[in-house]
């Protein structure tokens, strides 16, 4: 008999359906004799006990629905060492229900911070096997991650509509993308759509130079230009402020986001007409993609190989094209990057995409 236990946490994103599908289709083909708990709203459920039983019922329909059966809540690894407002030592919480439903294994389906407390169970002596989730792409240790390439559709789609009427109009657009750290999402969707200018949190921009590229295009007749900013794009200037600092001049912030006040600059000194738009959510909303489908589908799967095998402290993540097992030693506590010097970088400036540096 095997006791599983599942959960997801952290911002939702399409396929985690999918990725628990593929776990429990492969559990229950198994033979095996299975029970499967499902922890409500991320580690929340697993620290309250408010859990409820799965069977395959529960999975049937579910490979093309988004957001996730379960729930999700966002429970920063920060405070999971602090006890909650009754005094509730929040980790002896979650191992004691892990014993008390006799679990041989927690499946835990999240980005970075879900990955930290992942980490921290397996130290503390529970089975643990991750999956790796994220519109972000930002998990260290995997190349993908289900729910990005779902998101790059999405934004490249809202890009894709800002087009036309951006050209209908002789306007400069703004499309700003999710990421507040990394930007492999506004890269991707970005030059995907077409975008003119590409401004992520790893390559702090000089607005000089993107209004510069403005100008560039209008004299070359081009009447309009896009945008795609990440919602942690930076200027040079406040890349080099200490945290600190950064958070002191935060303080007195204006705009809504970082887009508005690229917007406000280049209106000023240019007097163009320039707008906004923000997709926020709807990037992590809708059906999976069929490409999210398959890889999340793959992952689940293996995981399951691997609870049937009895190798937990994994995450089953995507390298050099591969399904492989990572010690989540390895992946918590890291982020993954786009590289300023990346060859896809370096491409898209020889496609004429400016960076702003
Ligand atoms: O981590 C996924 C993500 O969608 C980020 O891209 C975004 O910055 C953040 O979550 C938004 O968080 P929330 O859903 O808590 O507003």
């Amino acid at each position: 008999m095997k006791r599983i236990g599942m959960l997801t946490s952290g911002g939702d994103c399409q396929a985690l359906n999918a990725a628990m599908r593929g776990v429990a289709k492969c559990l229950f083909h198994s033979g095996e004799d299975l029970e499967m708990y499902g922890f409500l709203e991320g580690y929340k459920g697993l620290i309250y006990g408010n859990f409820r039983m799965l069977t395959p019922a529960d999975f049937s329909g579910v490979l093309t629905k988004g957001g996730t059966i379960l729930g999700s809540s966002r429970t920063p690894f920060k405070q999971i060492r602090e006890p909650d407002e009754n005094g509730l030592d929040k980790v002896e919480a979650m191992k004691q229900n892990y014993y008390k439903l006799r679990l041989d294994c927690l499946v835990i389906l999240g980005g970075n911070g879900t990955h930290k407390t992942a980490n921290l169970l397996r130290g503390e002596g529970l089975n643990v096997v991750t999956l790796p989730k994220t519109i972000d792409n930002d998990l260290w240790g995997t190349d993908m991650t289900f729910g990005f390439q779902s998101a790059v559709n999405i934004a490249t789609d809202a890009i894709d509509c800002i087009h036309t009427t951006a050209a209908s109009h002789g306007r400069v657009f703004i499309v700003e993308v999710m990421g507040h750290k990394v930007g492999y999402l506004t890269l991707n969707a970005g030059m995907a759509g077409g975008a003119d200018i590409i401004l992520i949190p790893e390559i702090p921009y000089d607005i000089k130079k993107v209004i510069d590229k403005i100008e560039e295009r209008n004299k070359n007749g081009s009447k309009f230009t896009i945008l795609a900013v990440a919602e942690g794009a930076i200027s040079k200037a406040d890349a080099k402020l200490s945290k600190k600092e950064y958070k002191e001049k935060m303080k007195n912030y204006k705009y809504p986001s970082v887009s508005y006040e690229i917007a406000a600059k280049i209106q000023e000194k240019t007097g163009y007409d320039v707008r906004v738009t923000v997709p926020g959510h709807t990037q992590r909303g809708g059906s999976p993609c069929p490409y999210d489908r398959v890889f999340a589908s793959r992952l689940g799967s293996e995981a399951g190989k691997l609870i049937l095998k009895g190798e937990y402290g994994f995450m089953v993540g995507y390298r050099n094209r591969e399904v492989v097992k990572v010690p989540l030693e390895e992946v918590a506590g890291k982020l993954k990057m786009v590289a300023p010097d990346a060859s896809i970088v370096k491409e898209a400036k020889l496609l004429g995409i400016s960076f702003g540096d």
